[in-house]
C-alpha cells in the first residue's frame, strides 16, 4: 500500500488525532530482493509492503456485528475479510418465527469450511452468553432476564470479549451489510496500514469513506458525506475548538463504523449502547487521557493515545435503513457529547439549539464499563459450558487433524 502521511495533527492532552490520510495504491508489492520500503517511501508518501500488512492481519480479529442482514450480502463480507484475521460474527438475527440465525450459522460454518479459516459465531441473545458475563462480573450488559441487551454497541462488546479470549493484539470492526467484499478488504488493509503506523500500543484507526453512493433521479450520486456523520464531525470539532481556542475541522470520523484498535486500548475504553459507541469512543478518550481530568491510566499518559484517520478508496454501498434510523443514530451521538463530564456549557448550548425541541433525546445513556473488568477465565469457563451457540470453527492442518481452537481456556484471567 502506498499512504499519505498526516500532514496535520491536533493534540488534546495525551490524544493526537491525525489528519485524514489518503491511499495512493491499495497494493504497493511484495518485498522481493532489492525492494526496501525505506528507500521507497518519500517524504509525503509511505510504502507499505504485502508482508507488513499481512503480519499485522494475522494479529487482528475482525468483528462483524449482523441483524437481520441479506444471507447474500453477510457472505460477501466474510469472503472480504483477509484470510488470516480471526473472523467473529456476532449475530442478533431473530430466532422466531423463522430462526433467521441459523441460516446464518449453516452458510457462515459452510464458508468457513470452504475456505478452512478459523472462525467464531455467537447469538447476542443466548442465556449461556448472559450467564458468563455475570459469571465474568460484567452484568452491567445484561437485561432484567439476564441476557445481553440488544444494540450493535453490545454486540461489539461480545465481540472484543472473544477477540481477547484468542489473545489477538487487535481487533477490527466491519458491518455485514455491506455490497462490496472488496471494498470490506481494503477497510481491514487500511486498519493494517494505520496500525502498523502507530507509535503507541495505545491506537486506534478510523476509516472514511470515499463516498456513499445513493440512486438519484435514475443516476448515481456519490454523496461525500453521511448526514449523521456530518453533524457528529461538527460538534466533536466544536467541543476541541471550545477548549483550544482555534477553529478545527480535524475530526472526520466521528461515526466511523468501521474502526479498529489495539486491544490495549479497547478494553479501557467504556463502550456506549446501540449506535452512540463510535463517537463515544472519541468522547471515552478525551475524558480518560485528554488532560481535562486526572487520568485513570498514568501508563496510558505517558505512551500517548494515536487516532489515525483514513479515507478509502472505495465508495461505501450498503443497506440504506431509512431516515428515522439516521436521526436515532445522529441522536445517540449528540446524547454522548453532551452527556460527557468534558462537554463545555457553549457546546452544551450549541447542541441544545440543534435539536430545539427534541431535548429528550439527549437523555443519557450510560456507558459499560471497560472490558478490563471482566473475568475472562471465568466468562470463557461458563461460555463453553452454557452458551449453545457458540461455534468455534478451525480449519483442518493435515488429515485428520484439526487445527487448534481459536480460543483456549487462558492460564490466568
Ligand atoms: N450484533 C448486533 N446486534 N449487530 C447489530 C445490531 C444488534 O443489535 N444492530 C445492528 N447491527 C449490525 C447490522 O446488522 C450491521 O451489520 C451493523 O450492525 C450496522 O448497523 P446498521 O443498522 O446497518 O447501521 P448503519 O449502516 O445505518 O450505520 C453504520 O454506519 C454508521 C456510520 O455512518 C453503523 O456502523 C453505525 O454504527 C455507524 O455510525
Amino acid at each position: 500500500m502506498r499512504i499519505e502521511v498526516p500532514t496535520a495533527v491536533e493534540r488534546f492532552g495525551a490524544v493526537r488525532i491525525f489528519s485524514m490520510q489518503h491511499i495512493f495504491e491499495l497494493d504497493s508489492g511484495s518485498n522481493l530482493p532489492g525492494r526496501d520500503p525505506q528507500k521507497e517511501s518519500i517524504q509525503t508518501i509511505r510504502r507499505i509492503s504485502n508482508e507488513v500488512l499481512n503480519d499485522i492481519e494475522k494479529r487482528m480479529a475482525i468483528i462483524v456485528p449482523c441483524k437481520q442482514e441479506r444471507l447474500k450480502v453477510m457472505r460477501g463480507v466474510l469472503s472480504g475479510i483477509p484470510h488470516d484475521c480471526l473472523t467473529i460474527l456476532v449475530s442478533n438475527s431473530s430466532r422466531k418465527p423463522v430462526d433467521r440465525f441459523r441460516m446464518e450459522q449453516d452458510v457462515f460454518a459452510q464458508f468457513c469450511q470452504f475456505v478452512q479459516r478459523s472462525a467464531v459465531l455467537v447469538h447476542q441473545r443466548d442465556p449461556g452468553l448472559g450467564e458468563a458475563f455475570a459469571a465474568g462480573g460484567y452484568s452491567d450488559l445484561l437485561d432484567e432476564e439476564g441476557l445481553v441487551q440488544h444494540g450493535k454497541g453490545e454486540g461489539m462488546l461480545i465481540g472484543m470479549a472473544l477477540a481477547k479470549l484468542s489473545g489477538k493484539d487487535f481487533v477490527g470492526f466491519v458491518d455485514a451489510d455491506n455490497y462490496v467484499p472488496g471494498a470490506v478488504q481494503e477497510y481491514i488493509k487500511d486498519f493494517a496500514a494505520g496500525l502498523h503506523m502507530a507509535q503507541t500500543p495505545y491506537s486506534m484507526v478510523r476509516v472514511s469513506w470515499n463516498s456513499k453512493p445513493k440512486v438519484s433521479e435514475s443516476r448515481l450520486f456519490f454523496e461525500r458525506w453521511g448526514r449523521a456523520s456530518e453533524v457528529t464531525n461538527r460538534f466533536l470539532n466544536l467541543l476541541l475548538s471550545d477548549y483550544t481556542g482555534f477553529g478545527t475541522d480535524i475530526i472526520r470520523t466521528g461515526n466511523s463504523g468501521e474502526h479498529a484498535m489495539t486491544l490495549r486500548l479497547g478494553e479501557l475504553l467504556s463502550f456506549a449502547p446501540h449506535f452512540g459507541v463510535e463517537p463515544y469512543q472519541y468522547i471515552n478518550m478525551l475524558e480518560m487521557f485528554g488532560g481535562v481530568h486526572a487520568s485513570p491510566h498514568p501508563e496510558v499518559m505517558e505512551s500517548g493515545v494515536e487516532i489515525y484517520q483514513i479515507e478509502t478508496l472505495n465508495p461505501h454501498f450498503h443497506e440504506d435503513k431509512g431516515a428515522d434510523h439516521v436521526d436515532s443514530m445522529s441522536n445517540s451521538a449528540l446524547s454522548t457529547i453532551y452527556n460527557s463530564s468534558i462537554c463545555t456549557s457553549g457546546v452544551k448550548e450549541a447542541i441544545r439549539q440543534h435539536v430545539k425541541e427534541n431535548e429528550d433525546s439527549l437523555q443519557s445513556q450510560r456507558p459499560y464499563p471497560p472490558l478490563k473488568t471482566l473475568n475472562v477465565k471465568e466468562f470463557f469457563r461458563v461460555l463453553s459450558r452454557s452458551a449453545a451457540t457458540f461455534q468455534q470453527i478451525r480449519p483442518v492442518t493435515g488429515i485428520p487433524v484439526l487445527a487448534a481452537p481459536p480460543i483456549v481456556v487462558p492460564e490466568s484471567s
